[in-house]
Order: C-alpha cells, then structure tokens, then sequence
C-alpha cells in the first residue's frame, strides 16, 4: 500500500465544492492492478497515476465540470438509495429471475444468460401513468446482476446501476423495482453490472409502454404491434432470438409496427420491402412522419426506432439489412429484400418546425458543455494501451457534469475517433438540435441513444428535471469499459455504493 496522486476525491462534498485544480488529492488505496517496474521513471509516474481505488464512489471518478454555470455548494446530499419509486398497489408486477441457460441460437446449442429461462427474456408490457413493480432474483449468475430501464426516466435508485444506483444482486438474492412508467414507447432492459458480458450473453428483454390515452399518440393502435429485439450471440445476429423470417399474420391493408430495439454494440440497419415511417424514435412518437423508399434506418445500438407499413397483400419484409426480419401479412412466404440506398435522417424529418417549437419550451441553456470523445495512449488502471479520452483525459480524469434541478444543458458532443459510438444518457430525454452546426428542421428528434459517426458533432439539450447520478456512457459495451463512460449529477445527490471490490463476494462493475 502507498500513496498516490488520483483524479479521485473522497466524497462528493468535496468534489464539488472544490475548485478544479483541487479535486485531485492524494489518497491512499489498495490497488486493482499495479505498474510493473520496468517502465522508465516518467511512464512509471503515469502508470501510477492511472491506478483507481479497489472501490471508490462514482461521483470521484473525475472532475466536476459545471458547464459555465454557478458551482454547486454541497454540504450534505441525498443517497441514490433513497431516491426510489412510490410506495403503493403496482398495476403491474413481474418476476424475473436470471440464471446461466443454454438455447438454441441459430441451430446450435449455445451458453448464454436468461431472464425466465429464456434469451431474450420476456417482453414486459405495461400502461403509461403505471407503477410498475419488477422482482429481479438471480439464481446463479456470479458475478451479479442488476436491471435498468434502458430510455425509461425512473428515480435515480430504480435505474439498476451496479455501483452507482445499487448493488449487484448476487446469487440467492433480489431486488424490488418500482417505477411509475412515465412516457410511451419502446424501451428494453438489461443488466448493467459486468454488462459486456451479461448483455453480450442474453440479460436483455423488450419493454413496451402503451399510451394512456390512445387518441394521444398518431400511430397509436395499429392492427399489428410486433417487437423486433435485435441481439448477436457470438456472430449470429438474432431478432427476439431467432435468426431468418419470423411470420406475423396480418390482414391486407391494416397498419403494422414494428419495434426495432438495438441489443448490439454496434449499429444496426433495417428496412422494410414496402414504403414505410419512422413512426417513433427511442420511444418517442414522430409526428408527421412520412413515407420512405430506398431508405434504411441505422438504429444506434441501444437505440429503438418504430416502423410503420400498411400491410400489402403479398406481405412484406421488415427486418435487418442482410439479416433476420419478420415477414408481416397474410401469406407466409420468404419475401425478397428491397435494397436500401439511403440512409434515414431525422434531423429533417416529420412535421416542420416542431424541433424548433420544442427548443422554445426547453428555453435557453444555463449550463453548456462538451463531450468530446477521443483515444490515445496511456495507462487506464494500471494498464497500458490506447484507451478513449473524454475532453482529452483518460478515466479517472474526466468531466463529471454537475447540474442542478431545472437547469437546461446544453451538451456539445463531438466523436474525433475513427469509429461510431452510441451515446447513451441515463434517466432523461434530450432534444437534438443541430449537426455539425446544422441546425434541426423536422419533428423534435428526442434521444435517449444517440450514434455520433466519426468527425460529428451533435448539440443536445435537456431539462434537469430527475435528480441522480446518470451515467452517460457510449453504449458499444466495450467501449465504454475502456474509457468512453462519465456521468452527470445533479447538486446534492450523493452514492452510497462503490464501484469496484466491494468485499469478498461483491465487485461492482457497470460495464
Ligand atoms: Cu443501456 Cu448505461 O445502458
Ligand atoms: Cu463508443
């Protein structure tokens, strides 16, 4: 055990009350990794400064950033943990319980991770306004698992986090979920502890919210209402687990949606064989979405889009380019793919002005600031290796955006890496308002997962309206276990959990 030099403070009280330059402190840890000595002294000093705590509170993982806005003085904050669901009657309670399986992905037995004995588990469907109540028990998954609503703004202590929002529930164990399902739309769910794995093994399910009020929603009752859960096992590339067609009768001339979700890491292009909207986008209806041809959709992986045909009588194809799909109508015949040239851009779609009237209702930004993703070489815990950066540090020293209750933040992201990432904030809906500086002209484009190509820059806003600790992530797994993962706070909202060793049994890791 010795001292050294980390971007880490030791509660949040002093990581925002601190000025910058101050937050990093020497504190003494017992460390994961260690550095070898045979590095030259000045790679020796880098390497040591990268070594994180065995465990340590998110809220320390970085620098607090506060966006040009007034600082935060917190003296005393809120746990997490206490920042739960309403008490009261559910109208809908679930049970899931994860355990190891092996299922037949493509013609072959394979082993993989199950919610109810299945991969996907099961589809939740609930009614927008609901508490829902969700049992998670894990019967003998190691390491742990935790389960967050992927797109749903839950309280901060529902959102399953492993280290920041909970504890992973180790085997034998459970945890009580309760939420009020707040908006409609497609949404999904999966584990957020040692995730790379879990997710990539099958710890992944639908959940679908339907509107309260029908006559609310444009696209609302169509005759067919079918998910399209896209996943890859190993190489196979799987939609609700099944790799080829999937028929869904339906009568010519009803209207059929299909909810695609992105259970990938990387992204995921669909099209159908008939024209077809882009009825909603991470959940959110698009209003005045119109006809597409020669177009496919490139859903961000943990993105969802909604797509929208009028059933033709030889039925049609919806599904993957190149992959699974669901052939949907009244003939259960393999329908040929339509090649899709272009690629869908809401930036400029649906109903005109609407992205410029929703800005209007958000108002002006209190708060701006950037996420800009990049990579180089160093050392990320002791490990050497090209890591990514956020506005140029290696974890921990990166932004931790702080926002107090009723901000608007602005968020500039911009992606100077040679590949993808799907941006993902936890716990909010944020409006995107321009790329590359150009501005929004279609129906709002509200995200919760939001793919910046490389050399793009997106500009985002939203409403601090839910306090926590949101992690805001790159959801290509693997990416955001090797740097691509920060977090925005709000003032006075603390963690009682750690990241990391937490004892014997327990080690949290969100990804
Ligand atoms: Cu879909 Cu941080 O997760
Ligand atoms: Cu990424």
């Amino acid at each position: 055990m010795r001292a050294r030099r980390l971007v880490v403070a030791v509660t949040v009280v002093i990581a925002v009350t601190l000025p910058l330059s101050s937050v990093t402190m020497a504190v003494t840890v017992a460390a994961n990794s260690t550095c070898s000595h045979a590095h030259p002294a000045k790679r020796q000093e880098q390497c040591d400064a990268s070594l994180l705590p065995t465990a340590y509170p998110m809220t320390a993982m970085g620098y607090a950033d506060f966006g040009g806005g007034p600082k935060a003085h917190v003296h005393s904050g809120i746990g997490v943990d206490r920042l739960r669901g309403p008490g009261g009657p559910a109208a809908h309670q679930f049970t899931l319980t994860a355990a190891m399986g092996t299922q037949d992905i493509g013609g072959a037995p394979r082993a993989v991770l199950t919610f109810n004995g299945t991969t996907p588990g099961p589809t939740l469907t609930v009614t927008q306004g609901d508490l829902v109540e969700v049992r998670l028990v894990n019967k003998d998954v190691k390491k742990g698992v935790t389960i967050h609503w992927h797109g749903v703004d839950v309280p901060a202590g529902e959102d399953g986090v492993a280290g920041v929002t909970q504890d992973a529930v180790l085997p034998g164990s459970d945890f009580v979920y309760r939420f009020v399902v707040p908006d409609a739309g497609t949404y999904w769910y999966h584990s957020h502890q040692d995730s790379v794995r879990e997710v990539g093994m099958g710890l992944l399910g639908a959940l679908i919210v339907l509107p309260r009020d029908p006559a609310t929603s444009q696209w609302a009752g169509a005759a067919t209402d079918a998910v399209a859960l896209v996943h890859t096992y190993g190489t196979t590339t799987t939609v609700n687990g099944r790799i080829g067609t999937t028929y869904v009768t339906a009568s010519e001339g009803t209207t059929a949606r299909v909810r695609f979700i992105n259970g990938d890491n990387g992204p995921v292009l669909v099209t159908a064989s008939v024209p077809f909207r882009v009825a909603a986008i991470d959940g959110t209806d698009v209003p005045g979405a119109t006809d597409l041809v020669d177009t496919y959709v490139d859903v961000p992986a943990g993105g969802r889009a909604d797509l929208l045909i009028a059933v033709p009588p030889s039925s049609a194809r919806v599904g993957v380019l190149g992959g699974p799909g669901l052939v949907i109508g009244p003939i259960d015949q393999p329908v040929a793919e339509v090649p899709a040239h272009q690629r869908f851009d809401a930036l400029a779609y649906g109903a005109s002005g609407g992205s410029a009237a929703a800005q209007a209702t958000i108002g002006r930004p209190t708060r701006d600031f950037a996420y800009r993703i990049g990579s180089r070489t160093g050392y990320l815990d002791g490990r050497p290796g090209v890591w990514f950066t956020i506005n140029a540090g290696i974890i921990p020293t990166v932004p931790m955006f702080v926002a107090h209750r009723g901000d608007v933040l602005r968020f500039r992201i911009v992606n100077t890496t040679a590949v993808v990432h799907p941006m993902h904030l936890h716990g909010h809906h944020a409006l995107v308002v321009a790329r590359n500086g150009v501005a929004a002209t279609g129906a709002p484009w509200w995200i919760d997962s939001l793919q910046v190509d490389p050399g793009q820059s997106y500009d985002i806003v939203l409403v601090a309206d839910n306090p926590g600790v949101w992690m805001f992530h790159c959801h290509n797994l693997p990416h955001a276990r090797t740097g691509l993962m920060t977090h925005l706070m709000y003032d006075g909202v603390t963690t009682p959990f750690r990241i990391g060793r937490v004892n014997d049994r327990l080690t949290n890791e969100p990804e």
